[in-house]
């Protein structure tokens, strides 16, 4: 894995700053993580949501390899509001985008402006790379708009496909290929 390159750390859009999580970015990311409403669709994260788990998370992610495994926080005007992530996979020469955004800024782009920058880089820099996925509950509508918004064309519906809090759901996958980036 060395000898392959490594996103950017930084990445800027539009409106936004997208950079590596910092111990310093606690508060934000627990500001907007203990809202229900925000994790409804992110059930593998605990409930209640504690300033403990905004902790653990930082420093999750304060400790990924950087070549696998990638994630920015999404900052607006010096506040984390959200994050996304890539996770590579080399031997099929794919990766799985994940992102999330602070519900008060929901509905604003955001979440798009900052996806299609990280697909963006994703086949800029690993040239290589065939497609790049998404996967959302069904119900997630807006994770879905986002998807089909930065060129994602939606794959199929796995039923019943995961379990988490002891409730299965419908899993809907997108994807974008390599040609279609192009474009
Ligand atoms: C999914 C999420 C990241 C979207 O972030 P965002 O910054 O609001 O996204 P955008 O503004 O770029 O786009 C959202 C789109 O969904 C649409 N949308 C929002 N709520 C919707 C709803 N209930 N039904 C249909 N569309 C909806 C918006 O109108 C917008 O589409 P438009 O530009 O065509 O109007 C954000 O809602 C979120 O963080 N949710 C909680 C965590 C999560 O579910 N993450 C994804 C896990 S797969």
């Amino acid at each position: 894995m060395a000898d392959r390159p490594s996103l950017p750390k930084t990445l800027r859009t539009e409106r936004l700053l997208l950079r590596p999580f910092q111990f310093g970015d606690v508060d934000d990311v627990y500001a907007y993580a203990k809202d229900p409403e925000w994790s409804r669709f992110l059930r593998v994260l605990p409930r209640p949501y504690d300033r403990i788990h905004a902790e653990q998370f930082i420093a999750r992610q304060t400790l990924l390899d950087w070549i696998e495994h990638v994630a920015w926080a999404a900052v607006l005007k010096d506040r984390v509001v959200g994050g996304i992530g890539l996770r590579f996979n080399f031997e099929n020469r794919h990766a799985e985008l994940g992102y999330s955004i602070a519900r008060s800024e929901w509905g604003n782009g955001y979440c798009t402006e900052a996806a299609r920058a990280v697909i963006d880089a994703a086949f800029r820099t690993h040239e290589d790379l065939i497609r790049v996925h998404a996967r959302a509950d069904e119900n997630n509508t807006s994770s879905q708009r986002v998807m089909q918004k930065t060129g994602m064309t939606k794959e199929g519906v796995l039923r019943k496909f995961r379990v988490e809090r002891g409730e299965a759901f419908d899993e809907a996958w997108h994807s974008i290929l390599r040609e279609e980036w192009k474009q």
